[in-house]
């Protein structure tokens, strides 16, 4: 046992001294190896490296931590920030007690040490591959000190980011005299404040995202940052994003929090998102009681009943003064409140743990009953409270307030209404010219604009003759706005001029799938990770819209023409022009005006106008074979047989070549199992009886889990062609309300 332990001791030093001469190394023990400038620490699976560097302009050597693969070796944690060796003669060690220490090989004081200590005596030091640098004591589990618990200006997927109330411990970034932490004077958020200043605030969380504006929802979401607290700390992590891909969260030196992934082809870190991301989203840019709304101008108004505190400071834009109240309010005051609809809680709100106040009648009885509440709203989390002024509040959208004087009834109908004005719409789609025209379908035509702060919309005019009335219309924009998810396009407002509806969408630079995906149309063929992720992407918006949102909802016209694309090719369900909401245990629904795309549409609603959460399902099994073969379904035209698409794959998959189906076209080599398991799926959601289809839930967990044995379809609803003229179709729209999270102030 003996001799075996110091002859494997004895290779292993051998091995790590071979390495060390050409330059890396794995893990360190205290008098054994020592790293010096020009040799690096290598995680096990070669991710990160731990070595000397040099941060651009200085000659100053600090220990850091960086990516291996990165050229520019932007570190994403340093040892010695403070105090630099100012030689290449620097040395890193680990000491018998278990230290980390660097020191300038002419003093032997330590210009840095970790102060960790070990007790049995054989501390060692690794560089794991998620970035973290750990002391091991001997074999004992766990780490007796981690870089992980140091951050510097980098947050890196596992680590923890926030406080422990009870220890005081707190992790937080800091980048020159920058500091993003998180703030837990009421819901938590995260702030950048810059020395006591605070500069940007994401919003409180609501108990799944940053309620900030949506590119921050979106990235909080993006990067599934996720909260941990228990009654003393409140910590947010993330684990590494969906694609599997490198990311993350850096304060730089300028305040800027972005959020960064590594792109391997390109060798360097992609700035996904940044924030501050614009004008409002500056600290108290309106000042108080201002509300600031970046698709307006000015971007600065006061809420109906205040006026500017300095009209001649508001007049030259200088916004710090904020609003005060046109009469002031006291305890005898009649009050009203007035319903905005925020993405972004005003700052310093109280959040109500008491559980007889988290529903909204409660929230709102609280406030009044309290003089010196402002504003409440009632949110996932709770119900939160306002008291004094409202500080640093932002809007989304354009909306419409009432004046004081409205009837009641119709403000709880049109409070929550997103308004562009014509003109802007006008002069944004250059009088709807023909070369802004991007798209033409049943409902009107589709128009890229430019606002006049240069974002890109895409304005659908409907068809004068679609016959929908202003409150049916308004209702079905309330509706659609409130959908919200990343494979959802954003429905960013409407406009209502004499006769002309127009809805406003965020305008998607790469068009729509079918203009990728079918041969005829395209011209280079989209890869197979491509097609996965929007195979997968396009199945968690349906499962949201099935099952997530505060409804459910049936689309009904789920076609390849409706998934449209965004610059990196992230699907977004759009067009819910047929869309039907269920109440709760609701599961399905008849209707005799069938609509919706022959090719697409599920037997039983085709023939029988029955739809459910299956007849979905049946049109995303569709589209899944549409994107594995790059066929059509409907216009199939397969030599020998009358069959469609769907009875094309389904004699392969009898046959025991379903791999046949797949596009030809798509680049080499294809993951053959990812792909026999996408068609597995397709064929068992276009099964003919819908209680044999899958859910969304059950689809999005099967493309989730590779490997999981999955069931054998039966055959699908469609197989050979049917006469399309047989099956009538006509319109039906749906009227729903919902409510959802407002703020009301009063
Ligand atoms: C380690 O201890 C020394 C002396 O107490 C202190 O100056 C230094 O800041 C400590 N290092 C760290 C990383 O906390
Ligand atoms: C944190 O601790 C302070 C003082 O001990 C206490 O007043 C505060 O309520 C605590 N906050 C939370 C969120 O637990
Ligand atoms: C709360 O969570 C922290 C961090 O995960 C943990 O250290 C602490 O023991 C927990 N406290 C309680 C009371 O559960
Ligand atoms: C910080 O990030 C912003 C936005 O990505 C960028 O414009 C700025 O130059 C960065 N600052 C530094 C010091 O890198
Ligand atoms: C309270 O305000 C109302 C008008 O809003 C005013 O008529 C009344 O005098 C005020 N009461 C007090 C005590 O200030
Ligand atoms: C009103 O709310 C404030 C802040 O929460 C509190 O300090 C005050 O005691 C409350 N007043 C009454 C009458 O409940
Ligand atoms: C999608 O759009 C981006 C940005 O406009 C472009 O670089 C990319 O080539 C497009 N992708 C495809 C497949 O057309």
């Amino acid at each position: 046992m003996k001799i075996f332990l110091s002859i494997t001791f004895l290779g292993y030093t051998l091995l790590s001294f071979a390495r060390s001469s050409i330059g890396a190394i794995n893990t360190l023990k205290p008098n054994q190896h020592l790293l010096d400038d020009g040799r690096t620490l290598v995680s096990p699976g070669e991710t990160f490296v731990l070595g000397f560097f040099s941060f651009p302009d200085s000659l100053s050597r600090y220990v850091g931590i960086w990516l291996k693969d990165d050229p520019k070796r932007k570190v994403v944690w340093v040892a010695n920030r403070d105090q630099p060796i100012f030689d290449s003669s620097g040395v890193l060690t680990i000491t018998p007690t278990g230290s980390i220490v660097v020191t300038s090989q002419q003093g032997s004081e330590p210009s840095w040490s970790s102060n960790s200590s070990t007790t049995s005596g054989s501390p060692v030091l690794h560089l794991l591959d998620d970035g973290n640098l750990v002391v091991k004591d001997g074999n004992k589990e766990g780490y007796v000190w981690q870089s992980f618990d140091y951050p510097f200006d980098t947050m890196l997927p596992g680590m923890l980011l926030g406080l422990n109330n009870e220890t005081e411990e707190r992790r937080y970034l800091t980048s020159s005299n920058y500091k993003c932490e998180v703030d837990i004077s009421g819901p938590p958020q995260l702030v950048v404040r810059q020395g006591s200043k605070i500069s940007f605030r994401s919003g409180p969380w609501n108990g799944v995202r940053f309620s900030g504006q949506h590119r921050m929802r979106e990235a909080s979401s993006r990067f599934k940052l996720t909260l941990v607290s228990n009654s003393t700390s409140v910590f947010y992590s993330f684990p590494n994003n969906e694609e599997n891909m490198m990311s993350r969260i850096v304060l730089n030196a300028t305040g800027i929090l972005q959020y960064l992934a590594w792109n391997k082809g390109k060798g360097e870190w992609d700035v996904r998102f940044s924030f501050p991301a614009d004008e409002c989203d500056e600290y108290k840019k309106c000042g108080p009681n201002g509300i600031c709304n970046s698709h307006m101008s000015p971007i600065c108004r006061c809420p109906t009943g205040f006026v500017p505190k300095v009209p001649r400071e508001w007049e030259k834009r200088e916004w710090g003064g904020g609003c005060v109240r046109k009469t002031p309010l006291n305890c005898s005051t009649k009050v009203k409140f007035q319903k905005f609809p925020l993405v972004k809680l005003p700052d310093k709100s109280k959040l109500l743990h008491d559980h007889t106040k988290m529903f909204s009648e409660g929230c709102k009885q609280g406030c009044l009953q309290n003089c010196s509440c402002t504003a409440y709203a009632q949110t996932d989390i709770g119900c939160l409270r306002w008291h004094g002024d409202l500080l640093d509040i932002r809007e989304c959208r354009i909306s419409i307030l009432n004046p004081e004087n409205e009837p009641e009834a119709e403000e709880e109908n049109q409070d929550q209404l997103p308004l562009y004005d014509w003109l802007t719409i006008v002069s944004a789609t250059d009088h709807f010219s023909y070369s802004n025209k991007i798209g033409e379908g049943g409902f009107g035509s589709v128009y890229k604009g430019t606002l006049p702060l240069g974002q890109e919309i895409a304005v659908k005019r409907l068809s004068k003759d679609s016959g929908q009335g202003i409150v049916e219309f308004k209702n079905e924009v309330i509706f659609i706005s409130k959908l919200q998810h990343r494979n959802l396009v954003g429905l960013l407002g409407c406009c209502i001029h004499g006769e002309e509806r127009l809805l406003v969408y965020e305008y998607m630079c790469n068009g729509s799938l079918d203009q990728h995906l079918f041969k005829q149309a395209r011209g280079t063929s989209i890869d197979w990770q491509k097609r996965f992720n929007i195979i997968a992407g396009i199945a968690r918006g349906l499962l949201y819209l099935h099952r997530d949102s505060r409804m459910r909802i049936i689309h009904r016209d789920l076609k390849a023409s409706n998934i449209l694309l965004d610059d990196e090719m992230t699907p977004k369900i759009s067009d819910f022009g047929l869309a039907r909401t269920f109440g709760s245990g609701q599961l399905e629904g008849i209707t005799k005006r069938i609509m919706g795309t022959f090719g697409y549409m599920s037997p039983e609603y085709a023939t029988d106008g029955v739809f459910s959460t299956k007849s979905d399902v049946f049109s995303f099994g569709v589209l899944v074979i549409e994107i594995v073969s790059g066929e059509k379904n409907r216009g199939f035209c397969f030599a020998d047989h009358e069959q469609t698409l769907l009875g094309h794959a389904w004699k392969l998959w009898n046959e025991g070549r379903p791999l046949e189906l797949m596009d030809a076209s798509m680049e080499k080599p294809v993951p053959t199992s990812e792909i026999l398991n996408c068609i597995n799926i397709g064929l068992l959601c276009v099964q003919h009886k819908p209680e044999d289809r899958p859910t969304m839930a059950n689809v999005v967990s099967m493309l989730d889990s590779e490997g999981l044995e999955l069931s054998q379809p039966k055959q699908p609803g469609f197989f050979t062609v049917v006469d399309e003229t047989d099956l009538a179709a006509w319109i039906s729209r749906s009227t729903t309300e919902v409510t959802m999270t407002t703020l009301e102030a009063r």
